[in-house]
């Protein structure tokens, strides 16, 4: 077959891929009732089809060109030097923190190390800290934000402390100034999961650049999707290279999809080894503990996709917070809204709701209401992560009782805000809730 003929073909396909879009994915009108308000999900047309497609036809299937282009893309929107792009948020939380463990660095954490965290979050931001035999130091959340209570750092300071590691709660910024003040007087590391939080400021600065690493998760109820995927972010080359080591199987090469034989380095065969006897070759060095957490170059074409409609994305999330808060302000007798800094214009991954204790009516009871009317409800994540069967028997310690975290347990659940709702689906949203105080007190 020549090369016209073969891309006569592929503009064939994927002008089919385009049409066949249309017809089976295109969207379906809204039936009051019937159908589904998920509370986030994947927002995408026909470029993310075509570009996934594309990227199958190429078949290079393992990180490789649009890999690159992704992670490139990524760190200049962040404005960062580094983006690795991982195979989902939770890896970039455990390659993140691994890599502030690496034996390269001056002052790695250490076994028995104090890492403060809060109590509310998402499984993934804690795990990591065990599985690394750090210890966890849980503190409080504030309740509106549900970020973690800066007055509850000083309080949880030992002489072992050496990291913060923590999630902009559905978005919302973490008072980031006494955070970092914090950091920078006891010395200490900051990871920054953003996750949820994609497109946040705080003083005007994107989140996730205040650290040291910071976290991202591209699964679809995420601001952008590549399916499962994330990356980790950086501006020391230092952590960038150790973490892509993490990443890589924990090897020291850093090559890419075109580097040539001789390698990226120019010198592929004459790494002189204090240990290896004769000039070795650079890929098969492993400097670190490794895994193999990378994404495929399918996911990156979709993620390169998907990123041209961010800007699009965050208007829109935060046009349907805003409606949302609006519609609910009635009910705050009841109903804990959500609160965030005067500093911080969050780009909403979800609206957070707290059934205020001594309301005549439970956060099921609301919960339920909404979910037969297919209205789609979340709990925050973990609540109380230390009352997690799976937590309750790591070694930690806690500031104080967590009466805020154990609230959110029992209290707090959140609806959806992401650009797949508009201003019809808000309406029937908010008429349920009218419908629920109506009938419930
Ligand atoms: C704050 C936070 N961190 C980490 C994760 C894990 O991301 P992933 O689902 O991509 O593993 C999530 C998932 O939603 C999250 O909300």
């Amino acid at each position: 077959m020549t090369d016209s003929s073969a891309n006569l073909i592929r503009k064939q396909i994927l002008d089919l891929v385009a049409a066949y879009y249309q017809q089976a994915h295109a969207s379906r009108p809204f039936v009051p009732g019937q159908t589904r308000l998920q509370y986030a999900g994947r927002v995408y047309d026909e470029r993310e089809l075509v570009a996934a497609v594309e990227a199958v036809l190429d078949f290079w299937l393992t990180a490789g060109p649009r890999a690159e282009a992704f992670e490139q893309r990524l760190a200049e929107y962040i404005g960062l030097r580094h983006a690795l792009a991982v195979n989902s948020g939770s890896s970039a939380n455990l390659v993140a923190l691994a890599a502030l463990c690496s034996h390269r660095l001056e002052r790695p954490l250490q076994p028995g190390d104090e890492v403060i965290t809060p109590a509310v979050g998402f499984p993934t931001t804690v795990a990591p800290i065990v599985q690394n035999g750090l210890v966890p130091v849980f503190v409080d959340c504030r309740l509106g934000t549900y970020n973690l209570d800066p007055a509850q750092l000083e309080p949880a300071l030992s002489d072992r402390t050496r990291a913060l590691f923590f999630a902009h709660t559905l978005g919302n910024p973490v008072e980031m100034e006494p955070v970092m003040e914090f950091a920078r007087t006891h010395g200490l590391y900051v990871i920054e999961d953003t996750c949820d939080a994609l497109g946040s400021t705080y003083d005007d600065q994107m989140v996730g650049t205040f650290g040291d690493l910071a976290t991202l998760s591209f699964y679809p109820a995420h601001h952008i999707t590549t399916g499962e995927g994330g990356a980790v972010v950086t501006d020391d080359p230092l952590l960038a290279r150790i973490a892509r080591s993490v990443r890589d199987w924990g090897r020291d090469c850093w090559c890419n999809h075109d580097s040539p034989p001789e390698g990226a380095c120019g010198r592929r065969f004459e790494w002189e080894i204090p240990g290896l006897d004769e000039p070795y070759d650079h890929r098969y060095l492993f400097v670190e503990i490794g895994y193999n957490l990378k994404l495929t170059d399918i996911q990156a074409a979709i993620g390169l996709a998907q990123l041209d409609k961010l800007p699009d994305f965050i208007a829109a999330r935060k046009r349907n917070f805003a409606r949302l808060y609006e519609g609910l302000k009635p009910y705050e007798e009841f109903l804990i809204l959500p609160t965030w800094s005067e500093r911080a214009d969050p780009s909403w991954f979800a609206f957070p709701i707290t059934v205020r204790p001594g309301a005549p009516f439970t956060r099921r009871d609301l919960t339920i209401w909404l979910e037969r009317r297919n209205i789609e409800t979340r709990l925050l994540f973990a609540g109380n992560i230390v009352r997690q069967p799976g937590y309750r028997h790591i070694e930690h310690r806690t500031v104080g009782d967590l009466p805020n975290s154990d609230l959110v347990l029992r209290s707090t659940f959140f609806v959806g805000v992401y650009p797949g709702l508009d201003d019809v689906h808000i309406a029937y949203v908010l008429e349920a809730f009218a419908d629920f105080f109506g009938c419930a007190t």
